[in-house]
C-alpha cells in the first residue's frame, strides 16, 4: 500500500434501462477493521471470513502485523488473525501508513496508546487533512502522548503510556470515536466510560463481548448511550463472520430505486439497527424494498434486500436519523436528485471532514450535471421535478473519495448524458469490483487510462 499514487483512471457511466439480477457486495467495512483488531489483540487464532479485501482493511492488516500480530490470508479464502493478548503488542520498525482510511487510523491511535513505544502514523492526502485532535484529547487524558503538526493532523506519533481509566463525553456522535477510546481502555486498569449523545454503530461493543469481554452499555434519559470498560480483561480468539456492507449495499439499492422496472437483490447484507438509516429514508421517499431472510450471524443482524424501481418523492430526512446513515449521503443525495419535489437533508456537519468535504464536493458535481441544489452549513436542499432526468455530461472531481465516485457513477445511469469520474481507482477503498458488479446488474461504464 502507498499513499502516493500516480496516474488516474477516468470511468464514465452511461444512461442505463432497468436493472436485474442478485448480487452480493463485498465486506462490512467497520466489521473487517475490528476483526482485525480485535483478533490481533487477542490470544488463539481468529479466522475471519467475508472480510473486505478493500485498500483501508489491508492498511489495518498490515499495521497489525507491524504491531506483532499474525494476519494471513487462507488458501479458502478466509483470514487467519493471530494476536498474542491484550497488552503484548510489540513496536512497530516502520511508519504505519494508513492510507485513506480515517477509520484504521484512529481506531489504531486508541490501540497503541497504551502499548510501551511510539507508532508513527502517516496517510494520503485525505487523510492528511482530517481531524485527529477528537482522538489525541481523550486518549491524552488518559495519559498518551500525541506529537503532530499544528491542528492535529497526520502525519502524527503517538507514545504509548500507562493510561488512566477516564470519563468521556462524546462531542460528536462518532463510533470512530468511542472505539478509539474503548481500544485504548483494553490495557488500562479500571473502568473506562464513554457517553454518547446518540447511539453510533456498536460493532466494537459486539465484538468485544464476541471476544469474550463484558462491556456494560446503558441508555440514559435522552436517548443516549453509556459504555463501561473494565480494562485488562483477556480477549480470546472467536471466528467472525463478515456480512456485506449495507453502505456499499446502498449504491446498487439507489441504482434500482431510481430505474423503473428494475428488480435487484442484495444478499447476506448487514443489517445492524444503527447501520440501516438508508433503507427507511429510501423507504420513505415511496422505494419498493422489502427485507426477506433476516437473521443473526455472529451476533449481528443478516437479511437479503429486495429492491423495485419506481417513482421517489421528496421528503425532509429527520436530522437524528443521521448518524445511522452517515456513510450513505452522498448516494441518498442522488436518489434525491431523481425523486419528485424538494428533499430537504440536515445536520450533517460531520459530513464535512470525511474523506472529501462530502457537502461541497457533492453540490459543486450535481450542480456541474444540472441538479438544483441548496448547499447549508449543515447540510443539502435538493429540487427536481422527477420526470425530467437532469442533463449530467460533467467531468467531477472525486477528491481521493470512493464514495463521491461511486455516487456520480450512479448518477450517471439515469442522466440524459453520461457523467464521468475523474479517477475510479478511488473506489478500490471500499469497494473493490464495483463496476464489474454493476455491470453484472445492467449498468454500462466505460473506462479510459490516462496520465
Ligand atoms: C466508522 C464510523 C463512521 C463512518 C466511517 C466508519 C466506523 O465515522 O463514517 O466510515 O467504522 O467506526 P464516525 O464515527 O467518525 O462518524
Amino acid at each position: 500500500m502507498n499513499s502516493q499514487k500516480s496516474g488516474t483512471r477516468p470511468v464514465s457511466s452511461h444512461r442505463t434501462g432497468p436493472l436485474t439480477g442478485t448480487i452480493t457486495v463485498p465486506g462490512d467495512k467497520s466489521m473487517s477493521h475490528r476483526a482485525l483488531i480485535l483478533g490481533g489483540s487477542a490470544t488463539g487464532t481468529t479466522r475471519v471470513t467475508g472480510i473486505l479485501e478493500g485498500e483501508d482493511v489491508l492498511c489495518t492488516a498490515e499495521a497489525m502485523r507491524q504491531l506483532g500480530a499474525r494476519v494471513e490470508k487462507q488458501p479458502d479464502g478466509s483470514w487467519a488473525v493471530t494476536g498474542r493478548g491484550v497488552g503484548a503488542l510489540t513496536e512497530p520498525d516502520r511508519v504505519l501508513d494508513m492510507g485513506n482510511s480515517g477509520t484504521a487510523a484512529r481506531l489504531l491511535m486508541g490501540l497503541v496508546a497504551s502499548a510501551p513505544f511510539t507508532t508513527f502514523f502517516c496517510g494520503d492526502a485525505s487523510l492528511h487533512k482530517r481531524p485527529m485532535r477528537r482522538i489525541s484529547d481523550p486518549i491524552g487524558q488518559m495519559g498518551a502522548v500525541v506529537t503532530s503538526r499544528s491542528g492535529d493532523r497526520f502525519p502524527l506519533a503517538v507514545t504509548g503510556r500507562d493510561l488512566m481509566p477516564i470519563r468521556y463525553e462524546l462531542p460528536v456522535a462518532s463510533a470512530q470515536v468511542k472505539s478509539a477510546i474503548l481500544l485504548a481502555a483494553l490495557n488500562t486498569p479500571g473502568t473506562t466510560t464513554v457517553v454518547e449523545p446518540k447511539p453510533s454503530r456498536d460493532h466494537t461493543e459486539n465484538m468485544l463481548r464476541h471476544f469474550g469481554a463484558r462491556v456494560e452499555v446503558e441508555t440514559d434519559t435522552g436517548g443516549g448511550r453509556i459504555i463501561r470498560y473494565d480494562g485488562q480483561q483477556e480477549l480470546t480468539a472467536a471466528d467472525v463472520i463478515v456480512p456485506a456492507d449495507p453502505s456499499s449495499a446502498a449504491f446498487p439499492a439507489v441504482a434500482a430505486a431510481i430505474t423503473p422496472g428494475s428488480d435487484i437483490r442484495i444478499t447476506n447484507v448487514g443489517m445492524n439497527p444503527l447501520r440501516d438509516g438508508i433503507f427507511t429514508t429510501l423507504r420513505d421517499m415511496g422505494a419498493t424494498i422489502d427485507i426477506e431472510n433476516l437473521r443473526t450471524e455472529a451476533g449481528e443482524p443478516v437479511a437479503d434486500i429486495r429492491i423495485q424501481g419506481g417513482t421517489l418523492k421528496g421528503i425532509e430526512v429527520p436530522p437524528e436519523r443521521a448518524v445511522s446513515m452517515i456513510d450513505e449521503y452522498p448516494i441518498l443525495f442522488v436518489a434525491a436528485a431523481f425523486a419528485e419535489g424538494t428533499t430537504i437533508m440536515r445536520g450533517l456537519e460531520e459530513l464535512r471532514v470525511k474523506e472529501s468535504d462530502r457537502i461541497a464536493v457533492m453540490a459543486e458535481g450535481l450542480k456541474a450535471c444540472g441538479v438544483t441544489c441548496e448547499e447549508l452549513e449543515d447540510g443539502l436542499i435538493i429540487h427536481s421535478s422527477g420526470s425530467t432526468p437532469p442533463q449530467g455530461g460533467a467531468t467531477v472531481a472525486t477528491e481521493l473519495d470512493h464514495r463521491i465516485a461511486m455516487s456520480f457513477l450512479v448518477l450517471g445511469m439515469r442522466t440524459e448524458h453520461p457523467v464521468t469520474v475523474d479517477d475510479g481507482r478511488v473506489m478500490e477503498t471500499s469497494f473493490p469490483g464495483f463496476t464489474r458488479l454493476m455491470t453484472d446488474l445492467g449498468a454500462k461504464f466505460t473506462e479510459e487510462q490516462a496520465g
